[in-house]
């Protein structure tokens, strides 16, 4: 979800109403995500390295997650959403941390989309708790346990497309383990512009790869 700081700027508003406007942009995507049969929607939305900007900012973000956690509810529920937060909880406050429990709870049996904010994550912290619940599992005589089993992002398929907005090409740290085979897609449009068209534009682009996987067609 990259360039809601430079969306605000091009309008002299400030980053936080930018991160308002990315919040509301999530909507959109689900809708799109549905009606193009997309079954899994993750969205890196705050990662460990964003702990590091100023107090303000990070408190305006951790504010929109609780309100858009209300705000979505009704959606989730009408379109049949599951909701998942996948992070270091341990990082987040307790009532944001029950709150996001309880949205969970709540769209555990919802089937259509499952929606994954990927909030206080970063794939190198991911790999790390995964190795250590790997070694204390193989340690303990689970000789068949899977390292994609330990991450936290278990039970969830990786990713088929990564769509990067904002214009940069690179990873951010984001499910590194997991993009192993993942295909990329670059747009220059800032994510608050980032709307249907542009989703189906990166899904048509993908219908087009040749996918290998390694092997020979
Ligand atoms: C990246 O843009 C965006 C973020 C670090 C925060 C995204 C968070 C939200 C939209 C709020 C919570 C949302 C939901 C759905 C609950 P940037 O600030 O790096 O933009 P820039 O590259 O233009 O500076």
């Amino acid at each position: 979800m990259d360039g809601n700081g430079r969306w605000a700027k091009a309008r002299g508003l400030s980053r936080s109403e930018g991160h308002a406007a990315g919040a509301d942009c999530v909507r959109e995507c689900c809708r799109a995500a549905i009606k193009n049969g997309v079954k899994y929607l993750s969205l890196y939305t705050f990662s460990q390295e964003n702990w590091n900007r100023p107090e303000k900012e990070v408190d305006t973000i951790m504010a929109l997650m609780a309100s858009n956690m209300i705000k979505t509810m009704p959606e989730f529920e009408e379109n049949n959403i599951r909701f998942k937060v996948i992070g270091d909880m341990d990082r987040l406050s307790p009532e944001l941390r029950e709150q996001i429990a309880a949205a969970e709870e709540h769209t555990a049996s919802f089937d259509r989309l499952t929606l994954i904010l990927m909030f206080s994550y970063s794939g190198k912290w991911d790999i790390l708790q995964a190795a250590d619940k790997y070694a204390a599992a193989r340690a303990s005589g689970n000789a068949e346990v899977s390292f994609d089993s330990c991450l936290a992002t278990a039970g969830i398929p990786d990713p088929d497309l990564l769509i990067r907005t904002g214009g940069e090409k690179r990873i951010s740290n984001y499910m590194l383990w997991q993009c192993a085979y993942t295909e990329f897609y670059f747009t220059d449009k800032l994510w608050p512009d980032f709307r249907e068209d542009d989703f189906v534009a990166a899904l048509d682009d993908f219908k087009g790869r040749d996918r290998r996987f390694g092997k020979v067609n």
